[in-house]
């Protein structure tokens, strides 16, 4: 495994691991470290997939707003290289600030609409930094596959409308969310949690699921919105940041979702700000 600090040793790397076979593809799965069981899941989707695998590990301050949580994100290094190691990655990109965000850059990239829609209305400026950044990625490390995971519904959305739209050449995989057995989902911002407030964010799940057996019934969507705030209204300790019912690929508000439909919540545990999502497929039977 070879860990590379700089896009001019990244792409050295790249070319001699590329050169060996021409035909080998490579798999990127973009981190911003405090690896869990969700990113592994995502590596190992890319190792089945692809011959090489690159991880970028990057707290990428350009998503972050103001008075978010970038200074205190957690940066665990040197444990996240020892599961790269175990899971078989072949690069590890761990780029300092300054290489990925130049002082002097006045270019970034911008999905307008879906953008500016759930994550993007609640953290204003979050998806064009996640833009900015991963489109640098793409471009530097030319991936032929990028590995996601669904519990980002708002982000996959977001990146698939930029992969279309400035057409980059790769397919972008998009994993199931990985959950701990009582069905939280895992974020490494849970190590934020408190033992109460790990408690108290199952909430959080219990809605999507109960949002799920009523959709079994009823499709309109602006009842199971109703269902999906008023349960997490009701729940200790949560505080609503949004819960929506939306078009999968647009994130926006449709009537009925007999056509599919992701069900999307944020909220806030404390000081902990936690996403989640289920989707709701075609014909919608759970
Ligand atoms: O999902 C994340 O961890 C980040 O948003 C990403 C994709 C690594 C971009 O910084």
């Amino acid at each position: 495994m070879r860990i590379l600090l700089t896009i001019a040793e990244l792409r050295a790397a790249r070319a001699e691991l590329l050169q060996r076979d021409a035909t080998a593809t490579l798999g990127l799965v973009p981190t911003m470290g405090a690896l869990h069981e969700g990113h592994l899941s995502l590596i190992r989707a890319a190792k089945k997939r692809c011959r090489f695998v690159a991880v970028s590990i990057f707290v990428n301050p350009l998503q972050f707003g103001p008075s978010e949580d970038f200074s205190r994100y957690p940066r665990t290094f040197d444990e996240d290289c020892t599961l790269l190691l175990q899971e078989g990655v072949d690069l590890v990109f761990a780029p300092a600030a300054e290489e990925m965000v130049p002082a002097n850059a006045t270019t970034f990239i911008e999905v307008g609409g879906i953008g500016d829609r759930l994550d993007g209305r609640s953290r204003p400026g979050h998806f064009r930094g996640v833009t900015t950044i991963v489109g640098k990625l793409f471009h530097v490390i030319a991936p032929h596959a990028a590995f996601f995971g669904q519990k980002d519904a708002a982000q996959v959305a977001v990146l698939r409308a930029m992969v279309r739209d400035l057409n980059f050449d790769l397919e972008l995989v998009v994993c199931p969310t990985v959950r701990e057995s009582d069905g939280l989902a895992l974020s490494s911002r849970n190590r934020y949690l408190s033992a109460e407030e790990r408690t108290q964010a199952l909430a959080l799940f219990r809605a999507l699921r109960s949002v799920a057996s009523l959709s079994a019934e009823e499709k309109d969507a602006k009842v199971l919105q109703e269902h999906l705030r008023s349960c997490l209204e009701i729940a200790e300790g949560l505080r609503v940041d949004y819960a929506e019912v939306v078009h999968p690929r647009t994130l926006e508000a449709i009537t009925t979702t007999n056509g599919g439909a992701l069900v999307a919540a944020a909220v806030w545990v404390g000081k902990t700000r936690l996403i989640d999502n289920i989707l709701l497929p075609l014909g919608n039977t759970p």
